[in-house]
């Protein structure tokens, strides 16, 4: 669950900025994201086509190693850390530690096979939740636990850590995790699972890099639909809320749960499912660009009781992408701005 609050504007020009708001919205705010958005779509394109080669992932693996080898070879005085300049993280933490550490190049980007048997996917370290989407999805095939915003990637979920709305039934980003494949700081290439070198698979989740460079990684697929079937019940009062959302979670029914707070009192649950067959005039494209941002469609139910809409499947799952769940609201001018920044450096 979530908490947004309710802002009292400070001033004249915040309160113009908010009564007036879809001035600001229209005129600024859409260019501006669609600018932006273009921008970052150009940003991954580039990094992708200067590092796209699935067919030479051994060769690519073995460049890691090489580098780890040298580093050895040169006295290991700095520590190591992979060279993923820090405006790439989609964290809000600026690794300025990176600076002073010796860099590895870990810029491997392709999805590497897709076993229908196995119903296992390979992946590299860089591949990012949107790449995984717009190629799985098409095929019929989707990862239990998708955490929603584009650029996460697959190396940051695996060393930091994955959570998604399906994650009261499949559990974290790593428990959908067959095998991992790392480079040591010993120069050697392993692959751990739960049977094999099953220590070191218990301990990558987590360890943030420090055991090693992740080079590839295989995670468990299942069928997709075409649709999310999601069910909004808005909720009054924290303690209702805490118990409808625990409910909600128990009942193995539900393939996603989501709960969002507005204020301490009221909240909306969401309950939903795949499905291949919507109602009539009940389907929403959330994600087209000129829709609002996700929290404030989920805020319009407060005064509802309930409401069913079928979300393309995409749309679903990258519904916090635009607005970064609230990050980017304008009710908070300074923090508006200070994002914005942020954003842009
Ligand atoms: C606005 C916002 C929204 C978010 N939304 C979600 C969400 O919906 N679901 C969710 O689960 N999380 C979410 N997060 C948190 C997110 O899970 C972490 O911030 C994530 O780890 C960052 O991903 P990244 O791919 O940019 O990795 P980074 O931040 O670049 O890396 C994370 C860690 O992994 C290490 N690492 C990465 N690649 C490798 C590699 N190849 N080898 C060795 N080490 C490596 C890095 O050194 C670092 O320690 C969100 C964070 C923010 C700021
Ligand atoms: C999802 O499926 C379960 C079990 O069939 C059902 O109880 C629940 O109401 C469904 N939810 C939605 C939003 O379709
Ligand atoms: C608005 O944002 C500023 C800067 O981040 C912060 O200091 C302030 O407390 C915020 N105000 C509210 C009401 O959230």
């Amino acid at each position: 669950m979530a908490t947004t609050m309710a802002y009292k504007p400070k001033g004249i020009f915040e309160y113009i900025l908010i009564k007036y708001r879809w001035i600001f919205v229209c005129f600024f705010l859409l260019p501006v994201s669609f600018v932006y958005d273009g921008l970052m779509h150009l940003r991954n394109w580039i990094v992708f086509r200067l590092n796209s080669a699935p067919d030479q992932h051994t060769t690519k693996v073995e460049r890691v190693q090489k580098q780890v080898l040298d580093w050895i070879e040169s006295g290991r005085t700095r520590r190591m850390c992979t060279a993923r300049p820090g405006w790439q993280t989609v964290s809000f933490r600026r690794p300025a530690y990176k600076g002073s550490l010796h860099q590895i190049d870990v810029n491997l980007v392709d999805i590497l096979e897709i076993d229908y048997e196995r119903k296992v996917l390979r992946v590299e370290p860089m591949v990012t939740m949107g790449q995984l989407t717009s190629t799985l999805n098409p095929l019929g095939w989707t990862i239990p636990v998708l955490p929603e915003i584009d650029d996460l990637t697959i190396g940051g979920l695996v060393m930091g850590t994955g959570i998604e709305s399906t994650s009261h039934k499949h559990g974290l980003f790593q428990h959908i995790c067959v095998s991992y494949e790392l480079v040591l700081c010993d120069g050697s290439v392993v692959k751990c699972t739960k049977d094999e070198n099953h220590e070191l698979f218990e301990s990558v989740p987590w360890s943030y890099g420090t055991l090693g460079f992740l080079t590839a990684v295989e995670i468990m697929m299942v069928p997709a639909k075409k649709y999310v079937r999601l069910k909004y019940e808005a909720v009054n009062g924290c303690a209702t809320m805490v118990e409808e959302f625990e409910k909600a979670s128990a009942d193995p029914g539900n393939e996603f749960v989501e709960g969002i707070m507005f204020s301490e009192n009221q909240g909306v649950i969401m309950t939903g499912n795949l499905t291949d067959t919507p109602e009539h005039n009940k389907v929403n494209s959330i994600g087209n660009w000129y829709k609002p941002w996700f929290f404030v469609h989920v805020r319009n139910m407060l005064g509802r009781e309930s409401a069913i809409e079928y979300i393309p499947l995409r749309d679903y799952y990258h519904r916090h992408t635009r607005s970064i769940f609230w990050e980017l609201q304008v009710c908070n001018v300074s923090d508006f701005i200070h994002s914005s920044l942020f954003f842009y450096s």
